[in-house]
Order: C-alpha cells, then structure tokens, then sequence
C-alpha cells in the first residue's frame, strides 16, 4: 500500500478510536501505546518513510508529522477530559482501609470538678442539695443573716447592687434563709452556687466565686460536730496529711465563729478556704424558728481556693481565662 493511503488508514483507525474513547484509564493508555508507543503505528509509519527516494521525503515528511501532531494534541486532550471526569468519581467513593478519625473528648471545668467532689463528699454523710436565687434582695443577703444596714460588717462584702433594695448575692448564706422560711427543722442541706463581689481582684480574689455553702440544725448541735465535720471533709478532699488550723473569727450571723486555713507550701502561708460557726439565735428568730428548742451550725467553703490547693495553681483568675493549654490539664 502507497505510504499516503497508510497515513489516510492510521487517521480513520485513530478517529474511530477517538469516537469510541474508554472511560477505564488504563484502557485509555492502551490507545496511547497503541498510536504513539515505541513499536506503535506512528512509529511503523516513520520505517516506511526511511524506505522512501530522497525526492518524495519532503511531502510524506510533512504529512507523517502532521498526523503525529494530530494524534498526540487530541490524545493528550482526551486523557486529560478524562482524569477530570475520573476524580470526582474517585472522592465520593470510600476507602474502608483507611485509618478512623480520631476526635477529642471535652473534660469538666476543674471548677465542676471539684464541686462534684465536694457534693460527693457532704451528700455521703447525710447533707441533701440545695439551690437558691443569684439575684436576691437585701432582706435574704444581709438583713435576715443579722447584717443590718449601716452595719460595718456590710464593708466585708462589697456588692454589686441591681437596685438599691436588690443585689448580686455576696454569698451563698443568702439561702440559708430561703431553706428556714421554707422548711421545718431539723434540717441538713449544702448549697453550691456562685456569688459576686465588687473587690480589688488579685491572685486570690475575683469578682465572681464560687461557694458551697452547709447548714445544719437539730435540737442538739455543738462546735464539736462542726469541727468534726470540717475536719472530716477536709481529709476526704486533700488527704490525711494536710495541715489545717480553727481560727476564731466573726460573722454576725454565727456566734461563736471560726475560720479554717490550710497549709499552702508553694507560697509557704495559710490560705483561708472557709468560714462557719454556730448559728446566731437572731438568725432563727428572723425566720421564725424557735432558738430555745433549735441549734444549728453553718459553714461557707471558698470552691476556687480549694481547686487552687488541690490542683496546685497559683493564680485564681487562670479559671475565668478559659485558656485551652490550661483546662487540658485536668
Ligand atoms: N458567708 C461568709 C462569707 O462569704 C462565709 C460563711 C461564714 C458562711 C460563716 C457561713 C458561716 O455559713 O457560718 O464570707
């Protein structure tokens, strides 16, 4: 067969081929070898040209690489249109072999923690839990715990006030006085919840805290028991080792009143972590108990100064930060 009537059947083979494309790549790549491939047509053509006379090789020379450019140009075009229409495909499918996504568990607040802790603690001994209002009157907050206006002890607790009748509670004892006008004696709660003071902020103090608050009455209530129960929860918290000091104090709803230190070494100080004492019978006539037959004892826990003991951690404002590489660490 002339050399131009093999170009003509290599062009129709190729545009059949071209009309008929796989869509399987490696399929696909058998036309390219076909075609272009080292012992492929193009390259068959390109032998039978070396066999020409020097006077014709110009014009089959000019026509073999025409073909060759014209096969190569839609080849390449066509493989191209393929992967474009191949990968999509390939991303919606699923590779089961592959390893799972792992994804990270959140953790409770060291705050939450350690108030779980303390509920875990006083609720094993008998105390029932108890809630109350953040936003309180002065009647709950102070009047009622025998904190009358103009009092100075009213200069301990520096409130944030809503109204002038009407403030963010400066401590969690406001219940105390929700719990007597609602329920007969003998009673034994604990209260958790958070409380606000306009204060100078430093390492130990924040505007905003967390207590837990205890009270207890029965006909028959001494300070040994209260001492007794302090020093018991304070074991079950920190362990039997740590040091801890009673230390007289006052507050006008308790009489007599303490306060209880623990033994920070990292500062090598005490640090306060409680207020309590013997309920003052002014408070229980305010709620209409009778202070003759009823005895009670109450306690105040500071929930920030005890997470800072127990975890080690100097610095009160760290729980208000929200800084991830800190919260990891619990
Ligand atoms: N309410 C006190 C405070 O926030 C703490 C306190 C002291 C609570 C003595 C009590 C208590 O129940 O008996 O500083």
């Amino acid at each position: 067969m002339p050399l131009k009537s093999q170009i003509e059947a290599v062009r129709e083979q190729f545009r059949a081929a071209l009309s008929n494309f796989p869509s399987d790549p490696r399929e696909a790549d058998q036309v390219r070898i076909r075609f272009l491939g080292r012992k492929g047509l193009i390259a068959r053509l390109f032998e039978e040209f070396a066999q020409l006379p020097p006077e014709q090789k110009p014009v089959f020379g000019k026509e073999l690489n025409l073909l060759k450019k014209e096969i190569t140009d839609q080849l390449q075009a066509a493989l191209q249109a393929l992967s474009q229409t191949a990968q999509p495909q390939a991303r919606r499918s699923v590779d089961y072999t592959l390893p799972g996504r792992s994804f990270q568990l959140g953790k409770r607040h060291p705050l939450t923690q350690t108030l779980e802790e303390v509920k875990r603690i006083f609720t094993q001994i008998g105390f029932a839990v108890a809630y109350g209002p953040e936003i309180d009157d002065d009647f709950h907050n102070f009047e009622a715990l025998n904190i009358p206006e103009h009092h100075p002890a009213r200069d301990m607790q520096d409130t944030f006030f809503i109204e002038p009748k009407v403030v963010l509670r400066t401590h969690t004892s406001n219940v105390q006085i929700h719990l007597m006008e609602e329920n007969d004696p003998p009673i034994r709660f604990i209260v958790p919840g958070r409380v606000y003071r306009n204060e100078a902020i430093s390492f130990k103090s924040y505007c905003l805290f967390h207590q837990v608050e205890g009270l207890y009455v029965d006909k028959r209530v001494t300070f040994t028991e209260l001492k007794g129960t302090l020093t018991y929860f304070i074991h079950q918290m920190f362990g039997p080792e740590v040091q801890i000091r009673f230390r007289p104090s006052f507050f006008p709803f308790t009489e007599p009143s303490a306060e209880v230190d623990i033994w920070n070494e990292e500062r090598r100080q005490w640090m306060e972590i409680l207020g309590c004492g013997m309920v003052d019978p002014a408070v229980f006539d305010n709620v209409g108990y009778d202070s003759r037959i009823w005895h009670g004892y109450a306690f105040g826990l500071g929930i920030e100064r005890i997470a800072m003991l127990k975890y080690h951690i100097q610095d009160i404002r760290l729980f208000y930060q929200n800084d991830l590489r800190f919260l990891r660490q619990f």
